[in-house]
């Protein structure tokens, strides 16, 4: 890695590798660690929480959380977070910063909104400029008192309290927007309901169950409905291993299926049927994946992965609600695609362009330099696959997941491949290029 151009910005180089091989774990699921440790923190008790991810972002929420009077300590391997209780937490004498994470600031949100105290919150550049109305209208809707840079954008300063349960039906599939609903719903004196008209992922959900939570699920012909009953306790959440980030693992497995001589074991990983809609996309191209040993751990599936090189065959258009399912792979499947005896169409992903960065626009801006013909739509994308990668200098747009879906194709391509800010990959995954570089792959 070397240090150039803006200010610490890293630069990767990649070069072509066609071997790959691997048997490790990946550190835990990004979604599920930022929900232990804000379920940890307002649990009675303490919970150890072990595989807790490396992610810059998780950092982040365990930063807010001790701003907020919450004791962590962090040993290798180990967190533990002394839990207040739903009554316990303190108003911060600082705003509370989130850097790059999302899920922090939207999720926490939802807590926040239930404190009879005033927090202050903002993140880095990019979570300025990410919507955050779809959070405050339903935590409005509670009685919460939000003001926020032209009703939309952080920092928000979030006045709490007295909140109201509500019935609540998100305009956007969002995992988030559900999750910070439910987590004020704890807040209240009555029963909050979201109603998800297109399922995303359940790790609120399931988290809930585990700390004894009153929560109740109906599956209508309006979609599920989701029913919190508030003021209850809730159970720390004890010794609680993270499952491993499927998200994450997506590079690897992607990796291993596009190199020409690959198998990549990866241990330990979640496979929560709300988020493994790549896998079942990639194996109705050819893929060769195998779950093995699956089995359940605090209410989440998980499984090792096996991985090997295959010949991608087929059509895939994506829209409607597995859209949901995938959204965060989507990069990664993109790059997957190339080497697709088939076309790719992605539709209905709008959601893409307001994310760390626009995804739409990042994948398609690094594809076209690396000499891919692809057409961009405003909620998608659509390529032909068996094109040839080219070397090329690309960029990360300060995006975790671009940089390491890059760093992927920089796998297959001819010559060799740059990618300027490689950094944010740490946002989700610091350990990415040395566990890459540790399977083989060409990286300087
Ligand atoms: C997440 C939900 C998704 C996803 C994000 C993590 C979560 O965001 O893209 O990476 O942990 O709930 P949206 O809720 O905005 O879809």
């Amino acid at each position: 890695m070397s240090e150039t151009k803006k200010h610490q910005t890293t630069t990767v180089k990649i070069a072509t590798t066609a071997r790959l091989r691997g048997d490790f774990q990946i550190p835990g699921d990004k979604s599920i660690s930022h929900r232990s440790a804000m379920f940890a923190a307002i649990g009675q008790g303490q919970s150890h929480l072990l595989n807790y991810s490396s992610a810059r972002d998780c950092q982040s929420t365990l930063d807010c959380l001790e701003a907020l009077g919450v004791s962590v300590t962090r040993e290798p391997g180990r967190i533990t977070v002394y839990g207040v209780g739903l009554n316990g937490l303190r108003q911060s004498e600082k705003m509370l910063d989130v850097g790059n994470s999302g899920s922090t600031i939207r999720m926490l949100s939802g807590i926040l909104a239930g404190q009879p105290f005033t927090t202050e919150i903002t993140g880095d550049e990019s979570i300025q400029r990410r919507p955050m109305k779809r959070i405050i209208d339903p935590l409005s809707l509670m009685g919460a008192q939000i003001e926020a840079r032209e009703g939309n954008f952080a920092p928000l300063r979030i006045t709490g309290g007295n909140l109201h349960a509500i019935e609540y039906t998100p305009p956007m599939a969002s995992a988030q927007v559900k999750s910070c609903t439910l987590l004020a719903g704890l807040f209240t004196d009555g029963k909050t309901t979201v109603i998800e008209k297109t399922p995303t992922r359940n790790h609120t959900e399931v988290m809930m169950r585990e700390t004894g939570a009153a929560i109740e699920i109906e599956t209508t012909e309006h979609g599920e409905r989701i029913s919190i009953t508030g003021r209850q306790p809730l159970r720390p959440l004890g010794e609680y291993t993270v499952a491993g980030d499927l998200s994450s693992a997506a590079f690897f497995i992607v990796a291993a299926l596009i190199s020409s001589d690959a198998q990549i074991r990866l241990r330990h990983i979640g496979v929560n049927p709300s988020r493994i809609a790549l896998v079942d996309v990639l194996k109705q191209i050819g893929a060769q994946i195998e779950i093995e040993n699956p089995r359940l751990a605090h209410g989440e599936p998980v499984a090792d992965i096996f991985v090997q090189s295959s010949e991608l065959q087929g059509d895939l258009e994506l829209s409607g609600a597995v859209i949901a399912n995938l959204i965060d792979e989507i990069p990664i499947l993109a790059v997957a695609a190339t080497q697709l005896n088939g076309t790719l169409t992605i539709r209905d992903a709008r959601e893409l362009r307001v994310k760390e960065s626009d995804r739409i626009r990042a994948i398609v801006g690094n594809l076209r330099l690396m000499g891919i013909e692809v057409e961009e739509f405003d909620d998608g994308l659509r390529l032909r696959g068996k094109q040839q990668l080219r070397g090329a200098q690309v960029e990360s747009f300060d995006d975790h997941r671009i940089a390491m879906a890059f760093a992927v194709a920089g796998l297959i391509a001819a010559g060799e491949t740059e990618i300027s800010g490689a950094e944010a990959a740490s946002v989700s995954l610091p350990e990415f290029y040395q566990l890459l570089q540790n399977s083989g792959a060409a990286i300087g």
